[in-house]
């Protein structure tokens, strides 16, 4: 059987780090695109030559051409510019909107069958542009936003109770800014959760909150530190277990922006939900019950996804 490929479109920070675990993990053989001439080439070869050392299989080829991309059954974007510090994510709007089109022509000529995972920000207004630009269907892309989200949430919990973090599993949903929805009642450690494991001791509401804060600002943290660029190491993991999902059918139940068509009383929007990936690409969008608190701050977070959206629409009124 010939093996995966794996299109990478932006060979930046996020996209060598996929790379790395795309090969790593032997998901296929990896194509790595960028307008910057030599950095994907050069990137590609240094991971080639890391192969014998580690033992793993996978072709690696740097482009500056889409046609390098035909046939991708996955599909990585991570085209754009990254936030610098004191820049909101939605500063980058206007820059990034306009590498969405580009990708999405290119996309649209070489790979329509792919399953593409946008991670380029403000993300859940750009995984909507992408799909325009693109005309993919609706279930073959989506966001990376709520996997790298709910792996802060569980790495804060994980570090707080000193328990292994593979015991911790953790709800992020809605957009991916500063008003996400970290779901606490629906978070839990083996099973028990969060709000059951503050009665018994473990740990204050008030800790409680502050991780749900710190989680809400786990991107701005990362940048603070770095300060000549955004997270990658986190952010690349977290779109390879969704790839991985996708290729090896795993049917994983992930929190991802997908395109929701009504559910959650939302329509034509890309937001951070539940949702299950095979080989069919979204499977299933997953509906939970939420509270009046949960609603209210799941809201607050799509009417700021509506705005961006908006935002997009009258900078291309093509998109309307
Ligand atoms: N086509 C292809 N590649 C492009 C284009 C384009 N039109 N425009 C820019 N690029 C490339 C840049 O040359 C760069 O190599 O995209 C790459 C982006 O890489 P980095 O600047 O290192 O950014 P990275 O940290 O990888 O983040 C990428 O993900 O999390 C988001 O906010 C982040 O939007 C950013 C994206």
């Amino acid at each position: 059987m010939a093996r995966k490929k794996i299109a990478l479109i932006g060979a930046g920070q996020i996209g060598g780090t996929l790379a790395h675990l795309a090969g790593l993990k032997e998901l296929g053989d990896v194509v790595l695109f960028d307008i910057a001439e030599g950095i994907p080439q050069g990137k590609g070869l240094d991971i080639a030559e890391s192969s014998p050392v580690d033992g793993f299989d996978a072709g690696y080829k740097g482009t500056q051409s889409y046609a390098d991309i035909a046939g991708a059954d996955v599909i990585i974007v991570t085209a754009g510019v990254p936030r610098k510090p004191g820049m909101s994510r939605d500063d980058l709007l206007g820059i990034n909107l306009k590498v969405m089109d580009a990708v999405g022509a290119g996309i649209k000529q070489y790979a329509p069958n792919a399953f593409v995972i946008c991670i380029t920000n403000p993300l859940d207004a750009m995984v909507w542009a992408l799909q325009k630009a693109s005309g993919l269907p609706k279930n073959k892309i989506v966001g990376m936003a709520g996997v790298l989200d709910s792996a802060r949430f569980r790495y804060f919990l994980a570090e707080e109770f000193n328990v292994s973090v593979e015991d911790v599993t953790a709800f992020v949903l809605g957009g991916h800014g500063d008003d996400m929805v970290p779901l606490v009642r629906y978070s839990t450690v083996a099973g028990i959760p969060l709000p059951d494991l503050v009665k018994m001791g473990w740990t204050t509401q008030a800790k409680l909150d502050a991780i749900v804060e710190r989680t809400r600002k786990g991107g701005g943290e990362i940048v603070n530190l770095l300060k000549t660029g955004s997270a990658f190491y986190a952010p690349a993991a977290s779109a390879i277990a969704m790839a991985e999902s996708y290729l090896k059918d795993k049917k994983r139940v992930l929190p991802c922006a997908a395109h929701l068509d009504g559910q959650y009383g939302v329509k034509d929007m890309f937001v951070g939900v539940p949702i299950v990936i095979g080989e069919n690409g979204v499977e299933r969008v997953v509906e939970i019950e939420m509270n009046a608190e949960e609603k209210a701050m799941f809201e607050k977070s799509v009417a700021s996804v509506r705005g961006l959206v908006d935002a997009c629409k009258s900078i291309n009124p093509a998109l309307a």
